[in-house]
């Protein structure tokens, strides 16, 4: 475990460093890679080695018996969150985007309309709009530095044709951990305006110390209309893997589900679940527990280091990896900022309004890096607006 090594991904077709060039014109050679989801960290021994043995045998013929698997998957929600899983209710996609675009397609017509709590992760927005769904968008309210919901405003936007809502549990960009009270008014919502409530927790293992997360499995009078998505890909950081989870107890909306996985032909492909069942295991639950107090100390760092500098202000993360940080209160355009950051400091960084309604003066900069390549970014960055200090 050791969150220090500087590993080369550079000429790996790793999208974060290899494509940074086309899309920010940041050198990899001498940029910072701080923008997609990913961590530039090997994941536990146990995973390594599942994938050695694979390929020791070096055969790669259809997988079989997923009930492993399942297990696994159980036994890591009940020990790591507390919830109890039915193994027949998983559903494995290739990973949540995947299963967020068959949710849409399974449970809304075109046309409808699906809630999102903006500023939220961009591929929701994305796959809604391809899918020929609207997007609505309701605005989380930034109190001081912190998201919260307001529900009142909700309620009057709805039009009647909204039918489903996902919910980023915890959340990205902001990093909140919502209360037990927060998803019960989520709940409530979807149940007034009887919308489908999908939530994304792909962030839930990733948690700062002082934090818990709660399953909204765990919210009363739900269940009926709950899809659930976890997938061990940022925890373990195996995205390249491609695999995740629905998880689905209502026998209806499982049926609809199960329909158009069998329709579309999906089933996962064998890497992603051995990976997968290796890492759910007491030794990758001690890796994560490791990996959150470092990202802990990275966190510290970058909001600190960031918030120094006049006018910006990082949003007090609770889980993820991926700091919110807004520049409003340096009165400077959009485009100057991302002058400063992307082309001056070379720190590759997403931009706030590709996160939808509210993300108009922030960045997300990921800080699942070596401390070195974090305390590197905050002296460039804090150089590139040494002019405000
Ligand atoms: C909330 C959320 N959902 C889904 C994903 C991506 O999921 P996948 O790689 O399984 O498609 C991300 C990646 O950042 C995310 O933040």
């Amino acid at each position: 475990m050791d969150f220090d090594e500087l590993i080369d991904r550079r000429n790996t077709h790793c999208n974060k460093w290899d494509d940074m060039e086309r899309l920010f014109g940041v050198s990899p050679d001498t940029g910072i890679a701080m923008w997609v989801a990913d961590m530039d960290f090997r994941p536990p021994a146990a995973v390594q080695n599942a994938l050695l043995k694979m390929l020791d045998h070096g055969v790669y013929g259809y997988f079989g018996n997923e009930t492993p698997y399942r297990e696994a998957i159980a036994w890591w929600m009940q020990a790591r969150h507390g919830w109890t899983v039915d193994t027949s209710d998983i559903f494995t996609t290739h990973g949540l985007v995947n299963a967020t675009g068959l949710a849409v397609t399974a449970y809304t017509q075109p046309g409808d309309g699906v809630v999102l709590f903006t500023p939220v992760y961009h591929a929701f927005a994305r796959t809604i709009r391809a899918a020929g769904r609207a997007v609505v968008e309701c605005p989380l309210v930034n109190n001081a530095g912190r998201y919260e919901f307001d529900f009142a405003a909700y309620d009057a936007q709805m039009t009647g044709a909204e039918k489903m809502v996902i919910l980023c549990s915890p959340h990205n960009p902001g990093g909140r951990v919502w209360t037990r009270e927060e998803l019960q008014g989520v709940a409530d919502f979807a149940r007034r305006h009887d919308l489908i409530l999908v939530s994304d927790e792909i962030h839930h293992d990733l948690v700062m110390p002082g934090h818990t997360h709660i399953p909204m499995t765990k919210i009363d009078g739900i269940a009926d209309r709950l899809v659930m998505m976890t997938a061990a890909t940022k925890t373990f950081n195996i995205a390249g893997a491609h695999i995740g989870n629905v998880i689905i107890s209502d026998p209806a909306l499982k049926k609809r589900f199960a329909d158009l996985m069998m329709g579309l032909g999906i089933s996962p492909n064998s890497f992603g679940l051995h990976m997968v069942t290796a890492a759910y295991s007491p030794e990758g639950a001690a890796w994560v527990d490791a990996l959150n107090l470092y990202l802990d100390g990275n966190r510290r760092l970058l909001e600190e280091g960031l918030s120094a500098i006049p006018g910006v202000q990082a949003m007090a993360l609770e889980s993820t990896y991926l700091s919110w940080v807004d520049f409003a209160g340096t009165g400077m355009s959009e485009d100057e900022v991302k002058r400063r950051i992307v082309t001056e400091a070379g720190v590759a960084a997403n931009y706030g309004p590709t996160f939808g309604k509210g993300g108009e003066t922030f960045m997300r900069f990921n800080f699942a890096t070596p401390r070195a390549r974090v305390q590197d970014a905050v002296n460039r960055i804090s150089a590139a607006f040494a002019d405000l200090q």
